[in-house]
């Protein structure tokens, strides 16, 4: 197998691979696809396995903002992992895996994620389970409930309002520490805010975007930044309740809407999860946003295969809100033998807040647990995305 950047004229194979993979594909879905792929075939986001002359397995690299504790980073999300079903079982998708992951870092993005259909082949690769989608129903009626208390001025947007969506979305995720919420560049925004079946309304701090889903209403996306904005949003979508059964949407794992509610004992909550992947350490902890209330330092004893720049015994000192990682020489006093050992997955789960009584109890992370409660208290995150890809 030959991997190789694919260009343009490998799109129809692609299309054939996805159709193989995940179903049929409307003449619409796929106009879209090809304007949102054109962009990446160029920036060497979209990588084939090839037999020959035919395509095998393919893998996108989306660029994505994401943000851990209010601070946005670029992040890889892995999205389009395709191999050709006569090819299924061989050894072809970790190839084309490990080929993306070395492709990551080249791009100069320290993490990744990907919403995977099956965990087995990305956790032998170092991903590990780490927040999820949040998904709730609930009866259109109970959004009837909240009320405005202020006028809050809202407009219809489109595509033109794509820069405003990212700005907006850069100042309510850093003042909410939010960790795991991704951002598309403007291009896809674009394509996303001209969909003619969405319903999409701007405010200074905040924006929705909904559609009808059958006798549904279907909440894409709710952003806002202060009790004002949510209660205006939540409640123009229960506007549509003398019509609409229920409302299904895509919320934050504490999301304020649920404290609006005047009822709270209808609702439904599931969880598409995603696992994700720290794909340069030192970089990685750089990047990441943590609580100004937290000073301190571990020494953690990373082993990660496929990334020799990870691997080692690291000094990671947090301090005001910043994070540093320092490698120390192995064996020397500085050294810490005794330090607590984690497997790529380990470390790439405490990154995302998974605590470390979880990581001991399910086998990602040993050793000495003297630094358990600094590593707790600095990585402490509950991540979610609002976005599936
Ligand atoms: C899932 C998929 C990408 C795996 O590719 P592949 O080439 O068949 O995988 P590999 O042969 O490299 O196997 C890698 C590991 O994944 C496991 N695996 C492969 N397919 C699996 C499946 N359907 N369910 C569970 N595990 C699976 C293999 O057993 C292997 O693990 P092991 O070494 O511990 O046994 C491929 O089957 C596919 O394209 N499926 C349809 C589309 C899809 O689901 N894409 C993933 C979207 S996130």
């Amino acid at each position: 197998m030959d991997i190789r950047d694919l260009t343009a004229d490998d799109l129809d194979a692609v299309l054939d691979l996805r159709k193989r993979a995940f179903g049929p594909i409307s003449a619409s879905d796929v106009a879209t696809f090809r304007k949102m792929v054109n962009p990446t075939l160029a920036a060497g986001r979209y990588l084939g396995a090839f037999d020959g002359g035919r395509l095998a397995a393919a893998t996108r690299l989306r660029p994505f903002t994401q943000w851990w504790h209010g601070k946005p980073q670029p992040m890889s999300g892995i999205a389009g992992v395709t191999v050709s079903p006569e090819d299924r079982g061989r050894g072809v998708g970790r190839l084309i895996m490990r080929a993306t992951i070395e492709r990551a870092a080249e791009l100069g993005d320290a993490v990744s994620a990907l919403y995977p259909a099956t965990t087995p082949i990305y956790r032998s690769l170092g991903y590990e389970h780490a927040g999820a989608q949040h998904l709730m129903s609930l009866p259109a009626e109970a959004l009837r409930t909240i009320r405005q208390t202020k006028d809050v001025k809202l407009r219809r947007m489109g595509p033109d309002d794509a820069a405003e969506v990212i700005a907006l979305l850069h100042r309510v995720h850093g003042a909410a520490r939010a960790s795991g919420p991704i951002s598309y560049g403007e291009d896809i925004w674009r394509l996303w805010l001209e969909d003619e079946d969405d319903f999409l309304y701007l405010a200074d701090d905040g924006f929705v975007i909904y559609r009808w889903d059958g006798p549904d209403i279907e909440v894409d996306t709710l952003v806002a930044g202060s009790v004002e904005t949510a209660r205006a949003l939540w409640s123009l979508v229960g506007t549509s309740s003398s019509i609409a059964k229920r409302v299904k949407a895509v919320v934050t794992p504490d999301d304020p809407v649920l404290w609006l509610l005047r009822e709270r004992s209808k609702e439904t909550a599931d969880q598409v999860r995603w696992m994700f992947r720290v794909i340069d350490l030192d970089a990685a902890v750089t990047r990441r946003g943590y609580s100004a209330a937290v000073r301190g330092a571990a020494v953690v004893r990373v082993e990660d295969p496929l990334r020799a720049g990870n691997a080692g015994v690291w000094r990671l000192e947090f301090d005001g809100g910043s994070g540093a990682a320092t490698r120390l020489d192995t064996g020397s006093q500085q050294g810490e033998a005794d330090a607590p050992a984690l497997s790529a997955n380990g470390f790439s789960a405490l990154y995302a807040g998974v605590p470390t009584a979880t990581l001991r109890r399910g086998g990602l992370m040993t050793g000495d647990e003297r630094h358990d409660e600094v590593l707790d208290a600095a990585f402490h995150a509950r991540p979610y995305m609002l976005d599936y890809f």
